[in-house]
């Protein structure tokens, strides 16, 4: 983690609402809602606010059409009224549960978001549960124990290229081995360090030109004593290099193409994932939708739930696809989770305007204290990888489901 002296911007506009005195009239149980409202009704509602003797609410971020605030749930009717003899508008706001929802109805929604609005269906259970019936810990763990063998996979280090070597040749290994030609393993080389990124694509039957990513990043940090970054990402890698094995081993044909990457030169500054999704946005490839796979492996002693779901720098619509995708396939709690920033490559699919979720293996409050540190071992995380098996079911469960397809 970074250490941070700073706090964002977002941060700042955020938290500065939140130490707003409770208004006046609000009583003890009254639900804390937020509103985004029109712009041209965020004056009328302060002054009928005061009048009310209520505190004046601030917006907690405004933009050209509209404003978003908190506000108490006793408060709407008055605003209703206030809107409906003002404006002639039937509420004329819309009331969100939570303040990211609040927050999310205001963003831009960016071109490549709308490309192609994606429906999210539950629909192929027969192809999810042969994928996961296929998936093995042992798999996974033995795939993170050769990552984390090496002293460093930093993305200058001789560690670095030879671990992206090494998930070349394994997944190769799975594509020849299921004889399949039209399965691709390469390269994507980077040109501001030797590290390069790794792709496998699995081409689309019937929609080859709309893409599903699924991805983690393969370098740990660069550190004078060893950095095997087990936890963070070897484990990440191993769950989906288990769901590729799993699909060659199955003969899994997807409609939508779907893409496998190991990132290089995350550790830098999601640097690799930039770039590649930069790729993609230059080249108008629709890209549907982008899972983050990025410490999988640490489960808390404390931890109430097996996944959290990163609500910021995500796109909510597939989270809750995600969140609906655990409940009816994998079985486990879960819980939202903020980085606060963009912690890893998903942030770079997202900062490029594409759907991109990051199911982590906790609460980032309860974080793995060993990464970015030589005890960043798989005895230090799940040594039997059981808690990554639950990310290979629920990457399994996603390829399938928004790539759709089966094994013919
Ligand atoms: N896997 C971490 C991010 C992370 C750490 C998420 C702990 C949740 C809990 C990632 O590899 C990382 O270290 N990211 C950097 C930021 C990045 C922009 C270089 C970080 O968090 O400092
Ligand atoms: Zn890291």
């Amino acid at each position: 983690m970074r250490m941070k002296t700073w706090m964002p911007v977002s941060l700042l506009l955020l938290s500065a609402p939140l130490a707003l005195a409770e208004p006046l009239k609000a009583k003890p149980d009254d639900k804390t809602v937020w509103i985004a409202i029109g712009t041209d009704a965020i004056a009328p509602m302060q002054e009928t606010f005061a009048a009310e003797g209520w505190n004046v609410p601030t917006a907690l971020t405004q933009q050209e059409h509209a404003g978003v605030f908190q506000l108490k749930e006793s408060q709407l009717s008055r605003l209703a009224v206030m809107m409906h003899e003002k404006f002639d508008r039937c509420a004329g706001f819309i009331t969100y549960e939570t303040q990211e929802e609040a927050l999310a109805s205001l963003a831009p929604v960016s071109p490549q978001a709308t490309q192609k609005a994606v429906s999210y269906t539950l629909t192929n259970a027969a192809t999810v549960n042969s994928l996961m019936g296929a998936l093995s810990a042992s798999n996974i763990r033995t795939t993170i124990a050769e990552l984390s063998a090496f002293p460093t996979r930093s993305q200058t280090s001789q560690g670095g290229v030879d671990a992206a070597a090494l998930l070349l040749t394994k997944w190769r290994g799975y594509v020849t081995g299921a004889g399949r030609t039209d399965v691709t393993v390469a390269y994507y080389p980077h040109t501001g360090w030797r590290q390069p990124s790794v792709i496998l694509t699995i081409p689309g039957t019937t929609l080859p030109n709309e893409v599903v990513v699924v991805g983690g990043h393969l370098d740990s940090i660069s550190s004078t004593s060893a950095a095997p970054g087990a936890d963070d990402d070897a484990s990440g890698i191993a769950t989906f290099t288990e769901v590729i094995r799993a699909a060659m081993a199955r003969g899994y044909r997807p409609q939508r193409t779907v893409k496998f990457m190991a990132y290089a030169a995350e550790e830098t500054g999601l640097r690799g994932s930039r770039e590649i999704a930069l790729w993609h946005k230059n080249n108008n490839v629709n890209v549907v939708g982008v899972m983050q796979l990025d410490m999988t492996n640490f489960k808390h002693p404390n931890a109430t739930s097996d996944v959290g779901i990163v609500t910021d720098n995500t796109n909510s619509a597939q989270n809750q696809f995600i969140r609906n995708l655990i409940t009816t396939y994998v079985g486990v709690p879960y819980t939202n989770t903020t980085c606060g920033y963009g912690c890893s490559d998903h942030a770079s699919w997202h900062n490029q305007g594409f759907a991109a979720s990051i199911p982590f293996e906790g609460t980032v409050v309860q974080k793995n204290p060993n990464i970015h540190t030589s005890r960043d071992t798989l005895a230090n995380s799940d040594s039997t990888a059981a808690h990554a098996l639950k990310f290979s079911k629920l990457a399994a469960a996603y390829v399938a489901e928004l790539a759709k397809g089966g094994m013919p």
